[in-house]
Protein backbone atom coordinates (compact mmCIF):
# COMPACT_ATOMS: atom_id res chain seq x y z
CA UNK A 1 0.00 0.00 0.00
CA UNK A 2 1.19 3.01 -0.77
CA UNK A 3 -0.16 6.28 1.31
CA UNK A 4 -1.16 9.62 -0.31
CA UNK A 5 0.41 12.62 1.71
CA UNK A 6 -0.20 16.29 1.36
CA UNK A 7 2.20 18.86 2.01
CA UNK A 8 -0.05 21.70 3.28
CA UNK A 9 -1.61 18.46 6.01
CA UNK A 10 0.99 19.09 9.15
CA UNK A 11 0.68 15.63 10.11
CA UNK A 12 1.39 14.02 6.96
CA UNK A 13 4.84 16.05 6.67
CA UNK A 14 5.40 14.72 10.17
CA UNK A 15 3.91 10.84 9.04
CA UNK A 16 6.72 11.36 5.97
CA UNK A 17 9.29 11.76 8.15
CA UNK A 18 8.57 9.14 10.66
CA UNK A 19 8.29 6.86 7.76
CA UNK A 20 11.71 7.71 6.96
CA UNK A 21 13.11 7.37 9.92
CA UNK A 22 11.21 3.74 9.82
CA UNK A 23 13.39 3.03 7.15
CA UNK A 24 10.50 3.04 5.04
CA UNK A 25 10.30 4.50 1.35
CA UNK A 26 9.06 7.74 0.84
CA UNK A 27 8.60 9.58 -2.32
CA UNK A 28 9.55 13.86 -2.21
CA UNK A 29 8.52 16.59 -3.78
CA UNK A 30 11.85 18.71 -4.58
CA UNK A 31 12.14 22.08 -6.68
CA UNK A 32 13.80 19.80 -9.90
CA UNK A 33 11.63 16.60 -9.76
CA UNK A 34 10.29 14.31 -7.21
CA UNK A 35 12.67 11.78 -5.55
CA UNK A 36 12.64 8.37 -4.05
CA UNK A 37 13.76 9.26 -0.26
CA UNK A 38 14.90 6.55 2.31
CA UNK A 39 16.90 7.13 5.68
CA UNK A 40 20.77 7.55 3.20
CA UNK A 41 22.37 6.16 6.64
CA UNK A 42 20.23 3.03 6.84
CA UNK A 43 21.74 0.35 3.89
CA UNK A 44 18.78 -1.74 4.20
CA UNK A 45 16.74 2.04 3.56
CA UNK A 46 18.74 2.49 0.65
CA UNK A 47 18.23 -1.34 -0.74
CA UNK A 48 14.99 -0.98 -1.36
CA UNK A 49 14.86 2.34 -3.27
CA UNK A 50 17.34 0.24 -5.78
CA UNK A 51 14.39 -2.24 -5.38
CA UNK A 52 11.77 -0.44 -5.77
CA UNK A 53 13.30 1.46 -9.30
CA UNK A 54 14.39 -1.82 -11.00
CA UNK A 55 17.81 -0.38 -10.66
CA UNK A 56 20.95 -1.83 -10.93
CA UNK A 57 22.62 -1.11 -7.67
CA UNK A 58 25.45 0.49 -9.10
CA UNK A 59 24.21 3.86 -9.56
CA UNK A 60 25.36 6.05 -6.80
CA UNK A 61 22.78 8.44 -5.05
CA UNK A 62 22.39 11.89 -4.46
CA UNK A 63 21.99 12.54 -0.28
CA UNK A 64 19.67 14.96 0.35
CA UNK A 65 20.58 17.94 4.03
CA UNK A 66 18.16 19.89 5.07
CA UNK A 67 20.92 22.74 5.37
CA UNK A 68 23.89 23.87 4.22
CA UNK A 69 25.35 23.51 7.92
CA UNK A 70 24.54 19.71 7.75
CA UNK A 71 27.26 19.52 4.87
CA UNK A 72 30.17 17.34 7.53
CA UNK A 73 27.84 14.47 8.38
CA UNK A 74 28.41 13.58 4.25
CA UNK A 75 31.29 15.48 2.95
CA UNK A 76 34.81 14.58 4.77
CA UNK A 77 35.43 18.30 4.94
CA UNK A 78 38.92 18.07 6.15
CA UNK A 79 39.78 16.73 2.16
CA UNK A 80 36.92 18.90 0.74
CA UNK A 81 38.62 21.75 -1.49
CA UNK A 82 37.29 24.94 -0.62
CA UNK A 83 35.59 25.75 -3.68
CA UNK A 84 33.24 23.18 -2.38
CA UNK A 85 32.21 24.84 0.57
CA UNK A 86 32.17 27.54 -1.07
CA UNK A 87 29.16 26.49 -3.79
CA UNK A 88 27.63 25.17 -0.76
CA UNK A 89 26.86 28.90 0.17
CA UNK A 90 24.61 28.54 -3.12
CA UNK A 91 22.24 25.75 -1.47
CA UNK A 92 19.43 25.72 -1.23
CA UNK A 93 18.97 25.21 -5.27
CA UNK A 94 19.08 23.11 -8.01
CA UNK A 95 22.60 22.26 -7.44
CA UNK A 96 24.16 19.19 -6.64
CA UNK A 97 27.92 18.69 -5.21
CA UNK A 98 30.53 15.81 -5.20
CA UNK A 99 32.87 15.69 -2.79
CA UNK A 100 35.19 13.41 -0.58
CA UNK A 101 32.54 11.25 1.73
CA UNK A 102 32.71 10.46 5.42
CA UNK A 103 32.96 7.25 6.24
CA UNK A 104 29.06 6.94 7.93
CA UNK A 105 27.67 7.18 4.29
CA UNK A 106 27.33 3.59 3.19
CA UNK A 107 28.93 2.17 0.21
CA UNK A 108 25.32 1.61 -1.39
CA UNK A 109 24.93 5.40 -1.40
CA UNK A 110 27.85 5.83 -3.57
CA UNK A 111 28.10 2.60 -5.26
CA UNK A 112 31.58 2.00 -3.30
CA UNK A 113 33.10 5.43 -4.68
CA UNK A 114 35.45 7.44 -2.18
CA UNK A 115 33.11 10.66 -2.78
CA UNK A 116 29.47 11.56 -2.24
CA UNK A 117 26.44 13.62 -4.13
CA UNK A 118 25.02 16.00 -1.80
CA UNK A 119 22.26 19.12 -2.38
CA UNK A 120 20.18 20.96 -0.42
CA UNK A 121 16.66 21.44 -2.27
CA UNK A 122 15.30 24.71 -3.01
CA UNK A 123 11.87 23.52 -1.54
CA UNK A 124 10.95 23.92 1.91
CA UNK A 125 8.32 21.01 2.03
CA UNK A 126 11.65 18.61 1.30
CA UNK A 127 13.61 20.38 3.56
CA UNK A 128 11.02 20.17 6.09
CA UNK A 129 10.47 16.37 6.29
CA UNK A 130 14.33 15.68 5.97
CA UNK A 131 14.92 17.69 9.38
CA UNK A 132 11.87 16.31 10.87
CA UNK A 133 13.35 12.92 9.87
CA UNK A 134 16.48 13.79 11.60
CA UNK A 135 18.51 11.82 8.86
CA UNK A 136 20.29 12.84 5.64
CA UNK A 137 17.90 11.10 2.91
CA UNK A 138 19.47 9.43 -0.67
CA UNK A 139 17.23 10.11 -3.23
CA UNK A 140 17.23 9.24 -6.69
CA UNK A 141 14.55 10.27 -9.45
CA UNK A 142 11.40 8.64 -8.21
CA UNK A 143 11.01 6.71 -11.41
CA UNK A 144 11.37 3.08 -12.74
CA UNK A 145 14.84 2.72 -13.99
CA UNK A 146 15.55 4.21 -16.92
CA UNK A 147 12.37 6.22 -17.57
CA UNK A 148 11.87 9.95 -17.49
CA UNK A 149 11.56 11.64 -13.98
CA UNK A 150 8.63 12.51 -12.38
CA UNK A 151 7.24 16.19 -11.75
CA UNK A 152 3.76 15.39 -10.14
CA UNK A 153 2.85 13.04 -7.14
CA UNK A 154 0.69 11.03 -10.30
CA UNK A 155 3.40 10.44 -11.98
CA UNK A 156 5.14 8.74 -9.40
CA UNK A 157 1.82 6.74 -8.36
CA UNK A 158 1.48 5.59 -12.20
CA UNK A 159 5.03 4.09 -11.86
CA UNK A 160 6.13 3.00 -8.36
CA UNK A 161 2.23 2.60 -6.48
CA UNK A 162 2.29 -0.03 -4.41
CA UNK A 163 6.37 -0.14 -4.65
CA UNK A 164 6.83 2.31 -1.95
CA UNK A 165 5.34 3.35 1.42
CA UNK A 166 4.01 7.16 0.51
CA UNK A 167 4.27 9.82 -1.34
CA UNK A 168 3.86 13.09 -0.31
CA UNK A 169 2.26 15.61 -2.72
CA UNK A 170 3.23 19.45 -3.01
CA UNK A 171 1.76 19.93 -6.89
CA UNK A 172 3.44 19.89 -9.67
CA UNK A 173 7.88 21.19 -9.34
CA UNK A 174 8.70 24.09 -10.17
CA UNK A 175 11.91 23.63 -12.15
CA UNK A 176 11.03 20.14 -13.82
CA UNK A 177 14.54 19.01 -14.77
CA UNK A 178 17.10 17.25 -12.81
CA UNK A 179 19.99 19.55 -10.49
CA UNK A 180 23.29 20.25 -12.52
CA UNK A 181 26.06 18.17 -10.88
CA UNK A 182 29.40 19.66 -10.04
CA UNK A 183 32.13 17.28 -8.84
CA UNK A 184 35.18 18.87 -7.44
CA UNK A 185 38.49 16.80 -7.85
CA UNK A 186 41.68 17.42 -7.68
CA UNK A 187 41.72 19.37 -11.65
CA UNK A 188 38.65 21.89 -10.42
CA UNK A 189 35.36 21.98 -10.85
CA UNK A 190 33.84 19.93 -13.47
CA UNK A 191 30.35 19.96 -14.72
CA UNK A 192 29.11 16.24 -14.73
CA UNK A 193 25.58 16.98 -15.67
CA UNK A 194 23.33 20.44 -16.62
CA UNK A 195 20.44 20.61 -15.13
CA UNK A 196 18.31 23.46 -13.08
CA UNK A 197 21.32 25.49 -12.05
CA UNK A 198 22.96 27.06 -15.20
CA UNK A 199 26.28 26.90 -15.26
CA UNK A 200 26.42 30.99 -15.87
CA UNK A 201 24.96 31.63 -12.40
CA UNK A 202 28.25 29.11 -10.63
CA UNK A 203 31.14 31.09 -12.70
CA UNK A 204 31.12 34.06 -10.22
CA UNK A 205 31.63 31.77 -7.44
CA UNK A 206 33.49 28.69 -8.97
CA UNK A 207 35.21 30.57 -12.05
CA UNK A 208 35.22 28.70 -15.30
CA UNK A 209 33.96 25.28 -14.75
CA UNK A 210 35.18 22.29 -16.60
CA UNK A 211 33.12 20.17 -19.04
CA UNK A 212 33.18 16.64 -17.08
CA UNK A 213 32.59 13.22 -18.43
CA UNK A 214 28.72 13.68 -19.06
CA UNK A 215 26.76 11.72 -16.68
CA UNK A 216 24.61 10.62 -19.03
CA UNK A 217 27.02 9.93 -21.74
CA UNK A 218 30.10 7.80 -20.15
CA UNK A 219 29.94 6.20 -17.67
CA UNK A 220 32.06 7.46 -14.45
CA UNK A 221 31.22 4.88 -12.00
CA UNK A 222 31.30 1.09 -12.65
CA UNK A 223 28.16 0.35 -14.36
CA UNK A 224 26.59 4.08 -13.76
CA UNK A 225 24.13 4.49 -16.30
CA UNK A 226 25.96 2.29 -18.97
CA UNK A 227 23.24 -0.50 -18.64
CA UNK A 228 20.15 2.10 -18.86
CA UNK A 229 17.36 0.32 -20.69
CA UNK A 230 18.92 -3.06 -20.33
CA UNK A 231 16.76 -6.32 -20.85
CA UNK A 232 16.84 -9.41 -18.08
CA UNK A 233 17.07 -11.63 -21.10
CA UNK A 234 20.70 -11.24 -22.99
CA UNK A 235 20.54 -8.72 -25.83
CA UNK A 236 22.97 -8.83 -28.60
CA UNK A 237 23.56 -7.03 -31.70
CA UNK A 238 23.36 -9.11 -35.02
CA UNK A 239 25.63 -6.96 -36.97
CA UNK A 240 27.44 -9.86 -39.06
CA UNK A 241 25.43 -11.77 -41.62
CA UNK A 242 27.91 -15.00 -40.64
CA UNK A 243 28.50 -14.31 -37.24
CA UNK A 244 28.06 -17.36 -34.70
CA UNK A 245 24.75 -16.91 -32.76
CA UNK A 246 23.05 -19.52 -31.29
CA UNK A 247 19.39 -19.20 -32.45
CA UNK A 248 17.66 -21.59 -30.46
CA UNK A 249 15.38 -20.82 -27.95
CA UNK A 250 15.95 -16.87 -28.78
CA UNK A 251 14.09 -14.08 -30.43
CA UNK A 252 14.70 -11.94 -33.56
CA UNK A 253 14.38 -7.79 -33.07
CA UNK A 254 14.40 -6.45 -36.44
CA UNK A 255 14.64 -2.44 -36.35
CA UNK A 256 13.78 -1.36 -39.57
CA UNK A 257 12.67 -3.44 -43.03
CA UNK A 258 11.98 -6.59 -43.52
CA UNK A 259 13.73 -9.84 -41.94
CA UNK A 260 16.54 -11.11 -43.64
CA UNK A 261 16.65 -14.63 -45.10
CA UNK A 262 18.68 -16.34 -42.37
CA UNK A 263 16.08 -15.18 -39.65
CA UNK A 264 14.01 -18.43 -40.53
CA UNK A 265 16.63 -19.73 -38.22
CA UNK A 266 14.66 -18.34 -35.08
CA UNK A 267 11.62 -19.51 -33.13
CA UNK A 268 10.08 -16.14 -32.91
CA UNK A 269 10.86 -12.51 -35.35
CA UNK A 270 9.68 -9.59 -34.60
CA UNK A 271 9.68 -6.08 -37.32
CA UNK A 272 9.56 -2.72 -35.67
CA UNK A 273 9.23 -1.47 -39.02
CA UNK A 274 8.73 -2.68 -42.20
CA UNK A 275 8.83 0.17 -44.05
CA UNK A 276 12.17 1.72 -42.90
CA UNK A 277 10.28 3.82 -41.15
CA UNK A 278 12.89 5.13 -38.06
CA UNK A 279 10.01 7.20 -36.19
CA UNK A 280 8.01 3.98 -35.82
CA UNK A 281 11.06 1.72 -35.33
CA UNK A 282 11.62 4.22 -32.45
CA UNK A 283 8.02 4.36 -31.40
CA UNK A 284 7.86 0.23 -31.44
CA UNK A 285 11.45 -0.43 -29.53
CA UNK A 286 10.74 -0.34 -25.61
CA UNK A 287 7.95 -1.59 -25.86
CA UNK A 288 9.22 -4.57 -27.56
CA UNK A 289 11.74 -4.73 -25.30
CA UNK A 290 10.23 -5.36 -22.84
CA UNK A 291 7.41 -8.09 -24.49
CA UNK A 292 10.62 -10.06 -25.40
CA UNK A 293 12.01 -9.81 -22.10
CA UNK A 294 8.66 -10.63 -20.12
CA UNK A 295 8.29 -14.05 -22.76
CA UNK A 296 11.07 -16.13 -21.81
CA UNK A 297 13.52 -16.26 -24.70
CA UNK A 298 16.92 -17.23 -23.93
CA UNK A 299 18.40 -14.34 -25.83
CA UNK A 300 17.21 -11.11 -27.53
CA UNK A 301 18.85 -10.70 -30.64
CA UNK A 302 18.57 -7.40 -32.85
CA UNK A 303 19.33 -6.34 -36.16
CA UNK A 304 19.94 -2.60 -35.61
CA UNK A 305 19.51 0.32 -38.22
CA UNK A 306 21.73 2.28 -39.54
CA UNK A 307 23.05 5.29 -37.44
CA UNK A 308 21.72 7.96 -38.81
CA UNK A 309 19.15 10.68 -37.65
CA UNK A 310 16.49 8.87 -34.96
CA UNK A 311 18.82 5.38 -35.69
CA UNK A 312 21.58 7.18 -33.71
CA UNK A 313 19.04 6.99 -30.76
CA UNK A 314 18.01 4.28 -31.46
CA UNK A 315 21.53 2.05 -31.67
CA UNK A 316 22.60 3.80 -28.69
CA UNK A 317 19.75 2.69 -26.70
CA UNK A 318 20.36 -0.53 -28.10
CA UNK A 319 23.81 -0.59 -27.11
CA UNK A 320 23.50 0.22 -23.77
CA UNK A 321 20.67 -2.85 -23.36
CA UNK A 322 23.52 -5.12 -25.19
CA UNK A 323 26.10 -4.25 -22.32
CA UNK A 324 26.79 -7.43 -20.26
CA UNK A 325 25.77 -8.02 -16.59
O1 LIG B 1 17.34 17.00 -9.14
C1 LIG B 1 17.87 15.95 -8.80
O2 LIG B 1 19.10 15.81 -8.76
C2 LIG B 1 16.95 14.79 -8.41
C3 LIG B 1 16.22 15.19 -7.13
C4 LIG B 1 15.39 14.07 -6.57
O3 LIG B 1 17.16 15.64 -6.18
N1 LIG B 1 17.68 13.58 -8.22
C5 LIG B 1 18.25 12.88 -9.24
O4 LIG B 1 18.85 11.69 -8.84
O5 LIG B 1 18.24 13.25 -10.40
P1 LIG B 1 19.29 10.54 -9.86
O6 LIG B 1 19.70 9.38 -9.01
O7 LIG B 1 18.21 10.29 -10.84
O8 LIG B 1 20.58 11.12 -10.53
C6 LIG B 1 21.75 11.27 -9.76
C7 LIG B 1 22.96 11.35 -10.65
C8 LIG B 1 23.26 10.02 -11.31
O9 LIG B 1 23.54 10.23 -12.67
C9 LIG B 1 24.47 9.54 -10.56
O10 LIG B 1 25.29 8.73 -11.35
C10 LIG B 1 25.16 10.83 -10.17
O11 LIG B 1 24.08 11.66 -9.83
N2 LIG B 1 26.02 10.65 -9.00
C11 LIG B 1 25.67 10.33 -7.77
N3 LIG B 1 26.74 10.20 -6.96
C12 LIG B 1 27.82 10.46 -7.73
C13 LIG B 1 29.23 10.48 -7.49
N4 LIG B 1 29.73 10.19 -6.29
N5 LIG B 1 30.03 10.79 -8.52
C14 LIG B 1 29.52 11.08 -9.74
N6 LIG B 1 28.20 11.07 -10.03
C15 LIG B 1 27.36 10.76 -9.04
MG1 LIG C 1 17.14 9.74 -12.49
Amino acid sequence: MTERLWADVAADVARAAELLRQGRLVALPTETVYGLGANALDPVAVARIFEAKQRPSFDPLIVHLPDAASLGEVVDLARAPALLTRAAALWPAPLTLVGPRTAQVPDLVTSGLDTVAVRVPAHEVARAVIRAAGVPVAAPSANVFGSVSPTTAEHVLAQLEHRIDAVLDAGPCAVGVESTIVAFGDDGPTVLRHGGMPVEALTPVLGELREGPRVLERPLAPGQLARHYATVTPLRLRTAEGAAFDAAGAALLVVAGAPPAWAAAYGHVEALALDGDLRRAAAGLFAAMRRLDAAGYSAIDVVPCAEQGLGRAIVDRLRRAAVPA
